[in-house]
């Protein structure tokens, strides 16, 4: 079982626990047990949130500097080796394998809880010269690919939970990159890799991974197509994976709706290389927006339920390949040289903390919006639905009070959602009053499985849910609580859409 699947069952038991007499098919609840410690790290604050917070790692320092070793394994839930598995390193003279430091790496991964990204079985980079310069025939070649492969999931079949199986197949203008494999092979040595990975290891989950495919261009849109493609065909593709380097000029401002995108074709997607680099030197504005892109990335991941790990391609400026690979620029990690936290580690510490938000409530069944009826009145004002119109009547700041307990507050009036009178009785109204931490003013946010934003509201004192009065689809039907509506097969009563809801607990 992955860990994201171990984290979906621990909540759903949670949900179970919590919510017992609730209909469980269908709904999940929206927190999983809170991990929130006194010191938080990034992967406590992750794993509460049921992601995997990642990064690549060097064998080198893994080996020589404990600091190195100390913080990736109190930061992080997960690895992905940067260099030691690829091909030139593991077999660099035919038929004699390199294990050592891939398997220094596993080991460590598995001796810190964290899950192992196997990165990268097929690449057109970092083959060994025996392989490129070798005079093979077309079908030995395609022999030695799939050996390969198998001696690669093999050997680690139960200890890497997903494989980079394709790394970087596109050109930038969405055809196929050139390499010895599509050039000898022809495109099908795609779908056969993932054919050959499933087989030898039918765990692990199983990514295809590119870079400038975080926003629509002719590259995302290939990627797409090859993917929707390739699952038509019953080929194993599990996961898209999104490198994600980029510089403090990057507004990744479509990286949300791009893994939003991905994830509509039934997969995961993940972020599996993050790092922003800049010019040297470093100074305090150029962190400070380097925290805001760092920031960006991990709100787009939160936003997307099928966003499984985010991963920093090294998490330190001492042991980062970016200023080798693009000189006169660097600090693109989340701590110093000295191993120090700068603001991008802050602003990714803050990201997978935090979980208020604001936006619109839209009664799914309906299509409307909740909305405060105009009126000055500071209290009793019975909310109702209305046709979306984004004024601030329909805009709602949601305060985490409790693991997933909210205060729903206007945002231009500052009261409170608020069941009448704390009644407890069906039909009782859902009104407007100012906060005061009451039990009707507290309501849980139950997540509708498989959704990114479709929730219940059930208010803590009554248990009941908020729902537009019978279910009505007009202007103006009043809303109020009524018993939870636990019918799976009419799913979409009581069910809000709230529009800037994490997609992750
Ligand atoms: C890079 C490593 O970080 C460097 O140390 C190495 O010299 C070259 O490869 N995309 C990938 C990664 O998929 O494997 C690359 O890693 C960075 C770009």
């Amino acid at each position: 079982m992955t860990s994201r699947r171990r984290w979906a069952r621990n909540a759903l038991v949670g949900a179970l626990v919590l919510v017992a007499g609730w209909g469980t098919a269908g709904w999940l609840v929206v927190g999983a047990p809170d991990a929130v410690a006194a010191e938080s790290t990034l992967r406590t604050l992750a794993a509460a949130r049921g992601l995997r917070i990642g990064s690549a790692v060097n064998a080198v320092p893994l080996r020589q500097e404990k600091g190195y070793r100390d913080k990736l394994r109190y930061e992080f839930n997960g690895v992905t080796p940067e260099n030691a598995m690829k091909w030139s390193q593991v077999e660099p003279v035919p038929g004699q394998y390199a294990w050592d430091d891939a398997d220094a790496i596993v080991d460590f991964a598995e001796q810190s809880g964290q899950m192992v990204r196997g990165h990268p079985l097929v690449w057109h980079s970092a083959l060994p010269e025996w392989l490129t310069s070798g005079s093979f025939t077309d079908e030995q070649l395609r022999a030695i690919l799939k050996q390969h492969i198998e001696d690669m999931t093999t050997r680690y079949a139960g200890r890497v939970g997903a494989w980079d199986v394709v790394n970087e197949a596109f050109n930038e203008d969405g055809t196929l990159r050139p390499s010895i494999w599509l050039d000898r092979l022809g495109s099908g040595y795609i779908a056969d890799a993932f054919r050959w990975a499933r087989a030898a290891d039918p765990a692990a989950k199983l990514y295809i991974n590119d870079f400038n495919a975080e926003w629509t261009n002719p590259k995302s849109d290939a990627l797409y197509a090859l993917v929707r493609d390739l699952r038509a065909q019953g080929v194993p593709v599990d996961g898209v994976g999104f490198q994600t380097h980029v510089t403090t000029n990057s507004a990744l401002s479509q990286l949300k709706a791009t893994l939003a995108r991905f994830a509509g074709l039934g997969i995961d997607v993940a972020v599996t290389e993050l790092d922003v680099r800049m010019p040297l030197p470093a100074d305090d504005t150029k962190l400070t927006t380097q925290a805001t892109v760092y920031r960006r990335a991990i709100d787009a991941c939160l936003a997307v339920a099928r966003c499984v790990s985010l991963t920093v391609w090294g998490f330190t400026d001492a042991h980062s390949w970016v200023p080798g690979a693009v000189p006169g620029w660097g600090a693109a990690d989340l701590l110093d040289e000295s191993l120090q936290p700068k603001p991008a580690y802050t602003s990714v510490h803050d990201g997978l903390a935090a979980r208020d938000f604001t936006g619109t409530a839209v009664a799914v069944q309906s299509g409307r919006c909740l909305d405060v009826p105009n009126s000055t009145a500071t209290g009793g004002v019975q909310l109702q639905q209305y046709g979306c119109n984004s004024t601030g009547a329909q805009r709602f700041v949601y305060n985490r009070v409790g693991t997933k307990t909210y205060t729903i507050t206007n945002a231009q009036n500052a009261l409170c959602v608020t069941v009448a009178n704390g009644s407890t009785g069906n039909g009782a109204a859902v009104l407007q009053s100012p906060c005061a931490g009451l039990a009707q003013q507290k309501f849980e946010l139950y997540k509708v499985v498989g959704s990114d934003q479709d929730y219940k509201l059930a208010a803590t004192h009554s248990g009941k849910c908020l729902r537009v009065q019978d279910d009505s689809t007009a202007d103006f039907a009043r809303i109020e609580q009524w018993p939870c509506q636990t019918d799976p097969a009419a799913p979409s009563k009581q069910v809000w859409r709230l529009t800037a809801a994490p997609g992750h607990p």
